[in-house]
């Protein structure tokens, strides 16, 4: 299983200030040197943390590869065609929500999500689906040409008692395998952390995890190094 680690909290830190550091491209040298297996940024409608220059020169400056999180709207599709980034992952974005809340309605945005797919693929950029793990939501994303989905782990994240983690984990683990199945790749994310990230490493069927939140946060206590390191090492131990 892959790390991708997601930088948008570096620039979170950085605009706080309106200064220039900490510099999220500097934060994604130091987690491909620490073993990351690619850098993912969400350049939001409301450019709330990472910014269009943040995405060029992530391009430009790292060697591993760019997954970029972003909603299918016009303007956004113009600058990834423009910056080209290894993968477009595509998420629901709503402008008061803290963090990406839900997986993308599929149904309902069937074929506009058809048509930005087929403009990212125009530039040979891989496109994967943010979906809540829902056997019909694996079958439209192959319908409309997906190269793969990234799973939402949020609900197995924040579930309460043992009983929905549980619930949680066996939808995951049936949604990457039906996947795997029909041909897509299988990535997975949101709200994994040093613990609830154990029983997803079993899952055979899931190619990619990327983290975000916990490896920031555990990045101010030991260093980004230490961070990134660490949720590796636990990540190669399958
Ligand atoms: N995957 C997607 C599609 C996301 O929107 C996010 C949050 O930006 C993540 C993964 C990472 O989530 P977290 O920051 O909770 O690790």
């Amino acid at each position: 299983m892959k790390l991708t680690v997601n930088i948008d909290h570096i620039a979170t830190l950085r605009n706080a200030r309106g200064e220039f550091e900490p510099d999220p491209v500097h934060a994604a040298l130091i987690a491909e040197k620490s073993g990351a297996d690619g850098i993912v940024c969400h350049l939001r409608e409301d450019r709330r943390h990472i910014k269009d220059h943040d995405v060029f020169k992530l391009r430009e400056s790292i060697s591993t590869k760019l997954d970029l999180e972003m909603a299918a709207v016009p303007n956004i599709i113009k600058i990834a065609r423009k910056a080209k980034p290894d993968l477009a992952t595509l998420v629901p974005e709503r402008r008061k929500e803290l963090t990406t809340e839900g997986g993308l309605d599929l149904q309902k945005n069937k074929s506009s999500l058809k048509k930005t797919i087929d403009l990212l693929h125009e530039k040979e950029i891989l496109v994967s689906l943010f979906i809540d793990p829902v056997k019909s939501n694996v079958e439209i994303a192959k319908e409309i040409n997906a190269d793969m989905i990234e799973i939402h782990t949020g609900k197995y994240a924040e579930a309460k008692s043992k009983k929905e983690k549980l619930k949680q984990l066996n939808l995951i683990r049936d949604i990457a395998k039906y996947g795997k199945e029909i041909g897509l790749g299988v990535n997975a994310g949101h709200g994994l952390n040093y613990i609830n990230i154990f029983p997803i490493i079993r899952i055979k069927e899931i190619d990619e995890v990327s983290i975000g939140y916990a490896i920031i946060v555990r990045a101010v206590y030991i260093g980004l190094e230490n961070a990134v390191k660490e949720m590796k090492n636990i990540i190669k131990r399958k």
